[in-house]
């Protein structure tokens, strides 16, 4: 019988201890939408309501952290980063402290971060909201009375974020905010105002302050999220029931002033988008091809932290999108190419 030598044996004892200290770096080959999506430790993506930036040659990836054993006390917006929005690394949790001691059973929902290239400054838009306990009286405005945007600013894309207000944009209720930044670099801002509809408002240059409304479309819907493809914009959202899925829908405009199209479904409506809601639609622009990702969350809200993610790439052109029926793909952002692998794995 042969022994190895000793340098042989510790490599092997090596191979076997690594993954089970956690160090092995998972890899993932393509995006599954509905299953669990492990980051490059395994740990299931917290990124829930997300939106996502590219910075240089990186995705940002920002979301709802909703992993079990936080401190209640807080609130936290998680940031992963990627080359290939495919393998996502956990960064950083930005712990949030509760802005306003009116708010009860306070939440923070939506994080979008824009980056400004004036300032070189991370700017977080969050949708902040509760309960509002009146001070004098005790009595206590119940669930997402607050209805409001909070603003914090960082000078990394992985924080720290410093809060630095809370409002409502241009004097309006604003719940579920979306994130739009056109191609000429504008940004925007979406925001649901629940009397009057869905508002897309144009950002002020420093991205502190939301500056003019472009449009409100007198339809109740969230989850709003827009894209500009081929000259044409398209706004999607969901129906306003809570954390169960309902047929979200599209319109399309010209211009983001309008007018606006009548809404229609984006997929069958008895899938109810396929459990999914709307969160943001990201256009990667390649050497090959132009593919419009739909970035959705299936809400699990008992088990919150296993809420998982419908991406899918959409079928867009000329007045007309669809999602289609969620299946494992591909993405190569370099040359732009979705591939979707039928009955794939
Ligand atoms: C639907 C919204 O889109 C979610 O972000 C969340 O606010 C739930 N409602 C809460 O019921």
């Amino acid at each position: 019988m042969k022994y190895s030598s000793p340098i042989k044996r510790l490599i092997i004892l090596l191979v076997i201890l690594i993954p089970n200290l956690g160090l092995a770096q998972s890899k993932n080959d393509t995006i599954k939408p509905t299953e669990v999506w492990p980051d490059k430790q395994g740990n299931h993506i917290q990124a829930h309501g997300g939106g996502i930036i590219k910075v240089g040659s990186n995705y940002y990836w920002y979301g709802e952290e909703r992993k079990k054993g936080l401190d209640t006390n807080y609130r936290y917006v998680s940031c992963y980063t990627s080359k290939d929005l495919v393998n996502w690394t956990f960064k950083n949790d930005v712990q949030i402290a509760k802005p306003d001691s009116v708010l009860v059973h306070w939440v923070i929902e939506r994080p979008k971060v824009y980056y400004n290239k004036q300032t070189k400054k991370y700017v977080m838009y969050m949708h902040v909201d509760g309960g509002v306990k009146d001070p004098v009286t005790g009595k206590i405005a119940g669930g997402y009375a607050y209805a409001r945007v909070g603003v914090a600013t960082s000078n990394k894309p992985t924080g720290p974020f410093k809060l630095i207000k809370t409002f409502r944009p241009l004097g309006h209720e604003s719940r579920d905010i979306g994130q739009f930044i056109d191609d000429d670099g504008t940004a925007y801002l979406v925001f649901e105002d629940r009397p009057f509809g869905f508002r897309i408002a144009k950002l002020s240059d420093d991205y502190l302050n939301v500056e003019k409304e472009m449009s409100l479309i007198p339809a109740h819907m969230e989850g709003g999220a827009i894209v500009h493809y081929k000259g044409l914009y398209y706004a999607i959202g969901s129906a306003l029931t809570g954390w169960s899925p309902n047929p979200n829908k599209y319109a399309t405009a010209l211009s983001l002033s309008g007018p606006w199209s009548d809404f229609k479904d984006i997929a069958p409506p008895e899938t109810n988008t396929y459990g999914a809601q709307s969160t943001m639609l990201i256009k990667i622009v390649g050497t090959k091809q132009t593919t419009v990702i739909f970035m959705g969350d299936i809400w699990k809200p008992k088990t919150q932290w296993d809420s998982r993610y419908l991406w899918m790439p959409l079928e867009i052109g000329e007045d007309k999108l669809w999602l289609p029926k969620p299946q494992p793909w591909t993405l190569d952002v370099k040359t732009g190419e979705a591939q979707v692998i039928p009955n794939g794995k």
